[in-house]
């Protein structure tokens, strides 16, 4: 299948250019930047775009090609998109000038187009582009032609037909360049001729002939879901390609939303009907490690390990009964598995990683179906699948739970403040039809106490906090300008029904700065 290669420079959007190529049919894989040619020729691409990055070109440690990257591509032919970082890159390693310029570039600016050429092909005369870099190009090596300019960035894109390289300063990636699409899509068609060989309609049958033929005909694998998105949807695909050999263990850690236990069972055994679907109910032993607890980290890493315990012993148990359990699955998606330059340097500062990784000494082998896949492929297959639509749809929900939802130590009382004070929002967001729009909503509760008044009493409660935000690819998140009636019946329908809180406040913090989860 063709593909197409992305460097990562450290951007933030470097999986959203993955996941734009792929929307356009092509499959596509981001690399690190550092990859040696003799590796980067391993993955056959025939294509190869060159991310943006908070780098400047000159700066020590900045990202760089190595020397033989052009001399490869140039030989095999293989056309190179610079974006941003990329596109001063490009020019930076061919012997032009860089600099950085007074009059920064960012937001939304005017693009006129001077010569279209093949990659700005179908656009008109002007148009709008996302800059977000305070670099620009001065002066281009031979070869080098100007496609664009804005008002104050005299080299906006180039072409160097010859070579085979091109780049644009702005992001065509992102929403704020409303032709973005066209112009990636120019790239691929027109300049790498890729074939649109990426469907989703052959996946579902060629990861079915797949896993049959990994497994064998008596195996049985063991799955960890939870519920999501993505552990359904590998439980679903498991349970089309082996059946009943496939044994989903289901683990309320004492931290799971209102009813969440009673739901996902009746999903999977009522209405997927499946057949060895196996319910381990650990609530009070994760509730008695988490006493006291008011560390965020702390509470991660007990849940994390207490985690692995209760499935490792359940997995033990039924091993007794199965002992031809030899796999186990899991729901890791690409973005699990690719931690690009961006996020690799700060997420693993600002909170412990999400997913687990079970023991060494587990002898299962590990079988992880949608690997390759970003979430709305997951979701797409999900839906083929079958799978209801309050699962597919659901917004995403933290391992530890409503653990990191509650501020410090976490109690009976205020678990069931919080499951109630969320209820009431996810039914007021659902009812006005907003659910699906937004990327999370959820409710925090707040250890603080504050004064109100009910009726002719004074009331000393605690504050809920309420957090929706939208986001396209989790790295940036804007609150949601949710409607201010919408705020106030929900404001109003918790503090009335939710005893023990007396005042709701809405977070307008976006991210970054802020997290989307408190903790
Ligand atoms: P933050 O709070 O870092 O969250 O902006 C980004 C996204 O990740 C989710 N999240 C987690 N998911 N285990 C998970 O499976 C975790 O420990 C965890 N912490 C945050 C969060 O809900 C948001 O969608």
């Amino acid at each position: 299948m063709d593909k197409i290669c992305i460097l990562d420079m450290g951007s933030q959007y470097t999986h959203l250019i993955a996941r734009r190529i792929r929307e356009h049919g092509v499959y596509s894989e981001i690399l690190p930047n550092n990859i040696s040619v003799d590796e980067l020729k391993q993955h056959k691409p025939i294509g190869i775009i060159l991310s943006g990055g908070p780098n400047s070109v000159y700066e020590e440690n900045s990202p760089q090609l190595t020397e033989d990257f052009f001399t490869y591509i140039k030989k095999e032919k293989i056309p190179v998109l610079g974006i941003c970082y990329g596109f001063h890159l490009i020019i930076h390693q061919l012997g032009g000038r860089i600099k950085s310029f007074t009059q920064k570039e960012y937001g939304k600016m005017e693009l006129e187009i001077l010569k279209p050429g093949k990659l700005l092909d179908s656009l008109d005369k002007t148009e709008i582009v996302w800059m977000s870099h305070g670099d620009q190009v001065e002066i281009m090596p031979e070869g080098f032609e100007i496609l664009a300019k804005t008002s104050t960035c005299p080299i906006a894109a180039y072409a160097n037909e010859g070579f085979g390289l091109y780049g644009v300063q702005f992001h065509p990636e992102v929403n704020h360049t409303p032709k973005g699409m066209t112009i990636l899509d120019n790239f691929i068609s027109k300049i790498v001729q890729a074939k649109k060989q990426w469907k989703l309609e052959n996946w579902i049958e060629k990861a079915i002939e797949s896993i049959k033929r990994e497994i064998g005909p008596k195996d049985r694998v063991i799955l960890g879901l939870s519920g999501g998105v993505d552990s359904s949807v590998v439980a679903v695909l498991l349970q089309k390609a082996i059946g009943n050999r496939l044994h989903s263990v289901f683990v309320n850690n004492g931290v799971l939303r209102k009813n969440e236990e009673v739901e996902v069972q009746e999903t999977f055994q009522q209405v997927l009907k499946f057949e060895n679907f196996h319910y381990v109910d650990a609530a009070d032993l994760f509730l008695e490690r988490l006493k006291n607890v008011e560390d965020p980290e702390e509470k991660r890493r007990i849940i994390g390990h207490t985690f692995i315990e209760v499935f490792e012993s359940k997995t033990i148990e039924l091993e007794k009964t199965y002992p031809d359990i030899k796999y186990l699955a899991q729901g890791t998606i690409y973005p699990d598995r690719v931690e690009t330059s961006a996020t690799s340097s700060v997420s693993a500062k600002i909170k412990s990683h999400h997913n687990l990784t079970l023991p060494d000494d587990m002898t299962l082998k590990i079988i992880e179906p949608l690997k390759d896949l970003y979430k709305d492929e997951v979701r797409k297959i999900g839906i083929k699948l079958g799978l209801p639509p309050n699962i597919i749809k659901r917004h995403p929900f933290p391992g530890p739970g409503l653990a990191v939802r509650i501020i410090g130590a976490i109690e009976k009382d205020k678990l069931s403040i919080l499951r109630d004070a969320d209820e009431i929002l996810i039914d007021e967001i659902k009812k006005a039809g907003v659910y699906d729009n937004l990327w999370q909503a959820f409710c925090v509760f707040l250890p603080l106490k504050t004064v109100g008044i009910m009726g002719d009493f004074r009331t000393y409660e605690y504050i809920c906090a309420i957090r929706v935000v939208e986001s396209l690819d989790v790295m940036t998140a804007n609150f949601a300008k949710l409607d201010w009636e919408l705020l106030e019946k929900i404001g109003s329908r918790i503090i009335n029904e939710v005893k023990g809180i007396n005042r709701v406040v809405y977070d307008i913090s976006n991210k970054p700065p802020s997290t989307i989860e408190y903790e």
